[in-house]
Formats: C-alpha cells, sequence, structure tokens
C-alpha cells in the first residue's frame, strides 16, 4: 500500500480484529474509555482457532484483515489477538501504509508489568502459538531480567469460549484443571495471553480466590489507544453518537451472541470472507 493513500482522521473508527469473539474484549474496553470512537471490528470466525494455525497462516490472514480495516478507512487497526500479536505484528505493520499505525496485544502488557515493578514470579496462560512462540518471555527478558514467566498453553479455552460456554459449570471444571498445573504454583499474577479469556475471569478468580492478581490486557491496550490516538491528535471529538461495525468471515450464532452481551441488542452482524472475494 502506498503511503500517499493514508490520511488518517480523527472522525475515521478504530479497525480491531481477532480470531473471533476474543478480541470483542478489547473493543469493548475500547468503547468504555473512549465511548466517542467508531468501531469497525472483524472476526475471522472462519480460520478460528488461530492458536492452532502455523504462524505463515496467521500471517496470510492477519494481513488481509489489516489491509481490509485501513481501506474502510481505518485511523488505527488493533491487533486484539495474542497470537496473531505473537507471530504476524511486524508483517502487518510492513504491509500497511504507516507501520506505526498499528497496536498488538503484547507490548502494552509487558510495559505495563515491567515499569509497575510489583511482581516478579508471573504466570501466563494462552493458545499454543503464542506460548511457542516465547514472545512474551523473550520481552521480558530484554526488559526485566529478574522477571520469571511461567507460560502454560491452554489449547481448550478458546474454542469452548467461541462455543458460548462461558459462566458455567463446564467451563469451570476445564478452566480448574487447567490452573491446577503445577508449572503454575507460587505465581503472583497471571497474565491472560487470549484475548477470549475475560470471557472466564469468573472461573479464574474462583480458582485463585484473590491470590494471584489477574493481569486483563484488554483494559492495559485500551489505555495504550487511548494514549496513541492523543499522541497523534487522533482522538474523536465529533458530536455525533457513534457507530460500530462487525464483520465476521462466516457466521455463527454464539459470535452474535457475545457482541450482544457486549455492545447491546442492536449490532447488525455482517458476513465478509474477505478470502471469497472475486
Ligand atoms: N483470541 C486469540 C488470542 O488472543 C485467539 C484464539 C484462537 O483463535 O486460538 O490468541
Amino acid at each position: 500500500m502506498s503511503s500517499g493513500k493514508f490520511h488518517p482522521k480523527a472522525s475515521h473508527p478504530i479497525g480491531v480484529f481477532d480470531s473471533g469473539i476474543g478480541g470483542l474484549t478489547v473493543a469493548k474496553a475500547i468503547n468504555e474509555l473512549l465511548p466517542n470512537e467508531n468501531i469497525i471490528y472483524f472476526g475471522d470466525t472462519a480460520h478460528m482457532p488461530y492458536g492452532e494455525k502455523s504462524p505463515h497462516a496467521i500471517k496470510s490472514y492477519s494481513e488481509k484483515i489489516a489491509g481490509f480495516l485501513i481501506e474502510q478507512p481505518c485511523k488505527l487497526v488493533v491487533i486484539a489477538c495474542n497470537s496473531a500479536s505473537a507471530t504476524a505484528f511486524k508483517q502487518v505493520q510492513n504491509s500497511l501504509p504507516d507501520k506505526n499505525f498499528v497496536i498488538n496485544v503484547i507490548d502494552p502488557v509487558v510495559e505495563h508489568l515491567v515499569s509497575d515493578g510489583n511482581y516478579s514470579k508471573i504466570g501466563l496462560i494462552g493458545t499454543k502459538r503464542t506460548v511457542s512462540s516465547a514472545v512474551y518471555k523473550k520481552k521480558f527478558e530484554k526488559a526485566n531480567p529478574d522477571i520469571r514467566l511461567k507460560s502454560l498453553a491452554t489449547p481448550l479455552l478458546a474454542p469452548m469460549i467461541e462455543e458460548g460456554f462461558f459462566n458455567n459449570k463446564i467451563s469451570r471444571t476445564v478452566v480448574h484443571s487447567y490452573l491446577s498445573n503445577p508449572h503454575l504454583s507460587d505465581i503472583e499474577s497471571i497474565i491472560l495471553a487470549c484475548t477470549h479469556y475475560p470471557l472466564i475471569i469468573n472461573e479464574i478468580s474462583s480458582f485463585y480466590k484473590g491470590k494471584v492478581t489477574i493481569i486483563n490486557s484488554a483494559e492495559i491496550v485500551s489505555q495504550a489507544v487511548k494514549q496513541f490516538l492523543e499522541t497523534h491528535d487522533l482522538l474523536n471529538k465529533g458530536k455525533k453518537a457513534p457507530k460500530h461495525q462487525f464483520y465476521v468471515s462466516d457466521y455463527t450464532s454464539s459470535f452474535e451472541e457475545t457482541a450482544k452481551i457486549f455492545f447491546g441488542g442492536k449490532i447488525k452482524l455482517k458476513e465478509n470472507n474477505l478470502w471469497n472475494e472475486k
């Protein structure tokens, strides 16, 4: 894409994407912090779960979606997926007209925990792709080698949540079974390194009973978005009520249900399989 075509304006929406409903936790946090902003959300339900896909596949999906969001035009792209942030951030940056106009969900969390300095024994749960990439580990080692990170892949969780299994007996059992893993004993805080996981925060809290601090990246990322827009003088100061648009690459009823929980009953889900375009 040529940089000549990219003229972000404050009135343009923020583009947010994930493999499915997980990124809605980030979109919701952005909406709460910045209620004036318009949001375009893309859930790549046709390719979910990203956590099981090859880095090559995730890079190609992410690049396509980011390109779609910039064409709308969005003023900023938020990769609201850890698996994509861990594997495709550079690829997305390089594909956009200006590589600064994309935010991932990993850097803000690492920066937040490092500057806070409250924890040295940190746990992490995420998809296989995020954990095997060791991106968090490398970033913490670089920023503060005293931080010890214990990561555990929890591959059942994102598909379980995507199917609408949260706040119930099954999700509680699965979450408790994963968190009982001895690898995660002796941690002071735990990073929810998958944007689907705030939807099972009740199950996670009921396991730790306040003994471990739960790091919800959605809120931290929304702060990073706010800071970015302030710095670039792109905060929407218009008086019109904000408009949100939701796209999926393949219609699923569970996506629609969850989007309604987060954004109220009025949302209209549009199916747009970018890969079927002629
Ligand atoms: N929500 C995503 C993440 O943060 C992806 C889950 C998946 O599709 O496997 O990693």
